[in-house]
């Protein structure tokens, strides 16, 4: 069964390991940091015991950003990306958050499509942003 539920730093040895199936963002001492902040917030989307997916944001004010959202491999294109995203703009809504950001990367195509089904738009690019020389679009979704 598919369960959505907020993870602290107690999950960050799991989403740990599912980032290293992904695309390896961070290293499990980074995780625990992450998680460790007051101003995160991470959602995971589980079935049964095993965590499918992640979403770490951080809210400040009126605005949340995105910091990180994946999803095991195996299980891609199933619909539990959106439903991690929209736990989040329900958050976001009750919050009275209004805007949503996010940055990735312009060779990422399967997040761009993501995105735009989602409704971000590009709002500004960063070139030459990430080391392998691609560029940053910062996106921005109204609540
Ligand atoms: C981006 C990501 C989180 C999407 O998660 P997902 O669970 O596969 O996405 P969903 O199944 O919820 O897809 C929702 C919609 O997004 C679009 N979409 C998602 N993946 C897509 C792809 N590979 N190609 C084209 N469109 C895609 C489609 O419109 C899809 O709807 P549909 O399946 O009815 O056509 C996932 O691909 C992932 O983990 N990627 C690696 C990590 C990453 O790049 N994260 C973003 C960093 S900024």
């Amino acid at each position: 069964m598919i369960n959505i539920k907020e993870i602290n730093a107690k999950n960050s040895k799991s989403c740990y390991e599912l980032d290293l199936k992904s695309i390896k963002h961070w290293n499990q001492n980074q995780w625990k940091n992450e998680l460790e902040k007051d101003y995160v917030t991470a959602i995971g989307i589980y079935l049964n015991n095993s965590i499918l997916g992640v979403c770490v944001f951080h809210k400040i004010y009126d605005e949340a950003e995105i910091r990180y959202l994946s999803v095991h491999p195996s299980y891609k294109r199933r619909g539990l990306g959106k439903k991690l995203i929209y736990k989040i703009f329900k958050e976001c809504k009750n919050e009275n958050i209004k805007r949503i950001f996010l940055e990735v990367s312009i060779k990422n195509k399967q997040a761009l499509s993501f995105y735009d089904y989602l409704g971000f738009k590009t709002i500004c690019i960063r070139k030459k942003y990430y080391k392998d020389g691609s560029d940053a679009l910062l996106k921005e979704k109204k609540c």
